[in-house]
């Protein structure tokens, strides 16, 4: 399920029960303490989805223990996110250049508490659901808020190392398309030269669960994807202002900020090919 909702760069590993057959490092062992056994059981069934979600990427298991402020501390270069909650525990990964942060949440497919709607969704966002809840009867969408706002908490902490509050963010839910935008109302951090003021997420509903997912790209990933396709070489490596393809026609030209990045030209394929054929990768330097 949860591999509907992330790209094909980020490995995931879900699971429907407990997995206890795992071995815990020492590490994790004693940062589970005496936990009480519904703890160690999401805790061990978590570590046994990392270590599988590790190993697509072709990584060994290593302890994977809680550090500041709870968030799971990832092998150098890599990302990920878990979650746990009643019958589901999953954990996703993928290498730092390809995927800068994730975040990953699973709730219950049940309305929330009483009362705490007000506490997580500003006035704004009440209105959204329950207009949602007229227009698209069917999930909860107030649990799938309430799991939009913990997935881009899960996000937002390796890259700031900073609180946000749940009136920190305003999020928009797409009832058709299956995703959700996230805006802040708080500065954001600052990535590959840009300044995160939005993410974009994914959710999907579905046998009694809520899934929201955000992994943000790295910004060298959409230039390549979206320079793939380019086919003419200029004569001079370019100064990049923007990137986007045309299906291949036009020399990119839009890009999302950092809009002072070079771009040379590289030939990849098969060169002795005089026809069009090849594709033109272009490389993504800052300067
Ligand atoms: C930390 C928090 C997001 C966890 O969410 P949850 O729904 O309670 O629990 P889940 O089972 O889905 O997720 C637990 C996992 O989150 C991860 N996690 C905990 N703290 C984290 C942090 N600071 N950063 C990233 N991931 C974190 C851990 O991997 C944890 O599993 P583990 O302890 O087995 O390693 C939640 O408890 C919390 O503190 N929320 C308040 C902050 C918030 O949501 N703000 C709203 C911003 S709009």
């Amino acid at each position: 399920m949860l591999a509907e909702i992330l790209p094909p760069e980020v490995a995931a590993v879900e699971a429907f029960g407990d997995v206890l057959d795992v071995e815990l490092f020492p590490e994790e062992e004693a940062a589970l303490g005496r936990a009480v056994d519904k703890r160690r059981r999401e805790f061990t069934t978590a570590r046994a989805c990392a270590r599988a979600a590790l190993a697509k990427l072709g990584l060994p298991p290593v302890p994977i223990v809680p550090g500041l402020r709870g968030a799971p501390q990832w092998p150098h270069d890599v990302v990920g996110s878990i979650t746990h909650c009643i019958g589901y525990r999953a954990a996703a990964v993928a290498r730092g250049h390809d995927i800068r942060t994730l975040g990953l949440d699973a709730e219950p497919d049940e309305g929330l508490p009483e009362g705490v709607v007000n506490r997580v969704a500003a006035a704004d966002e009440r209105a959204g659901l329950r207009a949602l809840a007229s227009a698209t009867p069917g999930p909860c969408w107030d649990r799938l808020l309430f799991s939009a706002k913990e997935s881009i908490y899960k996000a937002w902490f390796p890259l700031t190392r900073r609180w946000l509050g749940f009136e920190d963010t305003v999020i928009t839910i797409n009832p058709v398309n299956g995703t959700f935008t996230v805006r802040l109302l708080v500065p954001g951090p600052v990535l590959d030269g840009r300044s995160l003021t939005r993410f974009e997420g994914r959710w999907l509903v579905r046998d009694g669960l809520v899934l929201t997912a955000i992994a943000v790209p790295a910004l060298p990933q959409l230039c390549h994807r979206l320079c793939l396709a380019w086919r003419p070489l200029p004569a001079q490596p370019a100064t990049l202002m923007r990137v986007a393809g045309d299906g291949g026609h036009q020399a990119p030209t839009a890009c999302t900020p950092p809009s002072t990045c070079t771009i040379s030209p590289v030939v990849a394929g098969n060169q002795s090919d005089s026809s069009a054929t090849h594709a033109r990768i272009w490389q993504l330097s800052d300067g």
